[in-house]
Order: C-alpha cells, then structure tokens, then sequence
C-alpha cells in the first residue's frame, strides 16, 4: 500500500476536537452536552455584516487580489490605526482566517527544521501549523501559579540558538486568558531586537480585555519592532464570524509582505464574500463590542466564582479572551474528560472540556488541566460548572 508521510502521521489530532467521537454518542443517548471545549462564540454576529451579504449584487462570485481586495485593506488599516497601530494597506495580507496567516508567517521566515521559541500553554493549532511547516516549537514553561505571565526573558534568551527564528506569542492569550504588559511586551522587544529574531503576535483577541485601566499592547503599537513584528489576526472572534474564514497578517517589514505574497499567490485568493462580510464589519458600532465585553466580563467572573467552589480546583483569573486553564484533582484530565462524555450525566446532561495536555510540546506537561472556554450564557455556565462539580466527586470516589 503506498504511504503515509512522516509528517502526516506526526501531524497532532487537535485536542479540541479529539473527544468529539464521544459528544456524539453521548447526544445520540439523549444526554444534552454543555460544550465548554471550543471557542464558538454564542453571539450573534452583527446585522450589518449578514445585511452586507444579502444585498451583494455581485454576479460572478469571482477571485480577488490575492492579497486581498483594495477596499478592503483600506479599511482595516483604518481601523488598526483606531487602535494606535500605525499601518497601511501595503502592510496587509488577507487570509482565509487567522489559521492561513500564521501558515503563511511561518512558511516565510522559516526553513526545515528552525526553531520558534514558545511560551506554553499555547494555541493547539500551533503544534499542528508547526508540524506542516516542518519546524520545531521550542517551549518557555509559564505557570498555572503566576497566571501564566511572561516567564523570565532569560528563559527564552538560553534557548536561542542559530536555528531560532521568532518568538510566538498569543495576546490575550488562548488558552490561558493572559494579557501582556507593556512591560512584558518591552522585554521581549528588546530581545527580539538583541537577537534579530521576528516576533509573531497572534491578536485574534485584541478586543477582549476585561478590566479596567488595563489596555491591549500590540506588537506594532510602540515597541520599535517596525522590522521585528508579525500579527496575526482575524474577524472570527471580533465579530463572532468563525465561518466567514477571513483573517490577515500585518507586517511592517516589507520583505515579510513580499514573501508572504507569493503564498497568498499560490492560493489565488482569500474568499471573496467573506471581504464582503469583512468590510461591512469594520462598521460595528462602539455598542456592540461594550455589549460583547460586558457579557464575556460577567460570564468569566461567574465562572471563576463557580469554580472556586469546588475542592481542589485550580484556576489562573484570565484577564482577556474567553479561556481559562482549570487544574483539576485528578489524575488524568484526559481521562477524566472522556469519561465526562462516556459515563457520566447529571439529570440527563453533562459537560465537555479540552485537555490541556494537548496546549503543551512538553511531554507530561498540563495532563492535570483542562481548558475552558466561557462562551455559554451565565445560567448554562452555572449549571455546567455544578455538574463537572458532581462529575468529580463521583469520579474520585470510583
Ligand atoms: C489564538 C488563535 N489564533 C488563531 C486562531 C485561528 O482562527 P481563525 O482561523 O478562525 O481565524 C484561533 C482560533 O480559535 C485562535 O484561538
């Protein structure tokens, strides 16, 4: 039979979405699944943008500029500019959503077998971008105790070696809810400058920031990384708009844009109707986000109230995004989350979690967590945090 690739079979299932196969089966036992796995916003993505959709009279759904349509990357300059992000429509790739913006930043600045220096837990997703672009993540343990902050700059600086390439990090952070300081975020300026290094800033959550008098810090703000930065970002979150698949990669460094541009190339064209929707999104009201912020503020806060309650639980607060990592008094969150699913129901429902093993490259890392996404309404959160209560106390007395 012919054969798979080393990659392919070295390519990671996605933890997020491992446990599915049991979901399943569990809904087809009639038990209701509360899912707190995946970041699928419950909000309503705003009527102008489904307006923008229906009244489009394009009669040829045709490909648009590779690097996405003119109108389009206008707008967006535009609207990083409202966020003291001073770039232009040159600096900007559209993407099939963030997912594409980071294949294409990483198949521009590396080669087989180069390094990105990492702090984990991470996006998930990135182990399996990785994997493809057939390089190595380097992981910078942050810790469940400190909220997951930035760890020491000297933990990262003693893992440069010739083969590093960038430093990634993810702010507000998936899966732990970390915001950086500019404090932080000037430390690893000066590093990514003292080492000639990119920095690749992933800031697909740049809106959801909950506390007052704390403000987001993006890499191509004020950190002098004109050269350094990389963002990576997308409307999926912003604008609850996961399907339209529509993200960009920004970069003030025109030899990135310029590379980056052939793979947008190869691939012809980011979707056309999604810059539609894009478009017509960049037009949100003020209201909307105040509104999505409140809600994800007061689902948060319950969340950490309701999970306090129970004994042994572990959290680190999360101050942006809509994650959380949760420790539990378990000893295998895997496990335990599969059994959730396989065996276990509470009046008929139960709940679904993402091992946070699977947020790890470091071996035995996080196989005590889960990660939660708080993207349920705070009476459906109440209740799934009572159940995975229960769930613990039957699973450690089996
Ligand atoms: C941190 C982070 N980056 C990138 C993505 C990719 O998003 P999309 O491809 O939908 O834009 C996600 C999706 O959940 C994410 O959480």
């Amino acid at each position: 039979m012919p054969k798979i690739s080393n990659k392919g079979n070295n390519m990671p299932q996605s933890p997020i979405r491992k446990l599915v196969p049991y979901a399943e089966t569990a809904k087809k036992k009639g038990v209701h699944v509360f899912h707190l796995n995946i970041g699928q916003p419950d909000i309503k993505t705003p009527e102008i943008v489904m307006q923008a959709v229906k009244d489009s009279t394009i009669e040829v759904l045709s490909y648009s500029r590779s690097e996405g349509s003119d109108e389009y990357r206008q707008k967006i300059a535009a609207y990083y500019k409202q966020h003291n992000i001073n770039v232009e429509a040159q600096d900007i790739i559209v993407t099939t959503g963030g997912s594409e913006a980071l294949m294409f930043a990483l198949g521009s600045i590396t080669d087989f077998g180069d390094e990105i220096i990492i702090p984990e837990p991470f996006y998930a997703n990135y182990n399996g971008f990785s994997v493809a672009s057939g390089i190595k993540l380097v992981p910078v343990v942050s810790k469940i105790e400190n909220n997951f902050a930035l760890p020491p700059i000297e933990d990262f600086e003693k893992l440069i070696t010739p083969k590093t390439k960038a430093i990634l990090i993810c702010n507000p952070g998936n899966p732990t809810g970390y915001l950086y300081s500019k404090e932080e975020m000037q430390k690893l300026a000066a590093l990514v400058k003292k080492h000639d290094l990119f920095l690749i800033s992933d800031e697909v959550y740049r809106e959801f920031v909950y506390d007052k008098g704390i403000v987001h810090q993006s890499a191509l703000s004020e950190f002098g990384l004109e050269e350094n930065a990389i963002i990576i970002d997308s409307v999926s979150k912003r604008y609850s708009m996961c399907g339209a698949r529509l993200g960009c990669l920004v970069s003030k460094n025109q030899e990135v844009i310029k590379t980056a541009l052939k793979f947008a190339q190869a691939r012809l064209s980011p979707p056309t109707l999604a810059q539609i929707a894009g478009e017509a999104a960049l037009d949100t009201p003020q209201v909307y986000f105040d509104e999505v912020v409140e809600e994800y503020r007061n689902r948060r806060d319950t969340l950490i109230k309701e999970l306090s309650t129970i004994d042994g639980v572990k959290v680190a607060s999360p101050k942006g995004a809509f994650y959380c990592v949760v420790e539990l008094p378990v000893n295998n969150a895997e496990q335990f989350a599969q059994w959730l699913l396989s065996d276990f129901e509470l009046d008929k429902q139960t709940v679904m979690v993402a091992p946070a093993a699977g947020f790890y490259s470091t071996k035995g890392m996080g196989t005590k967590q889960i990660r939660i996404a708080y993207v349920l309404k705070k009476e459906d959160l109440i209740r799934a945090t009572h159940i995975l209560k229960k769930a613990i106390e039957t699973y450690n007395s089996l």
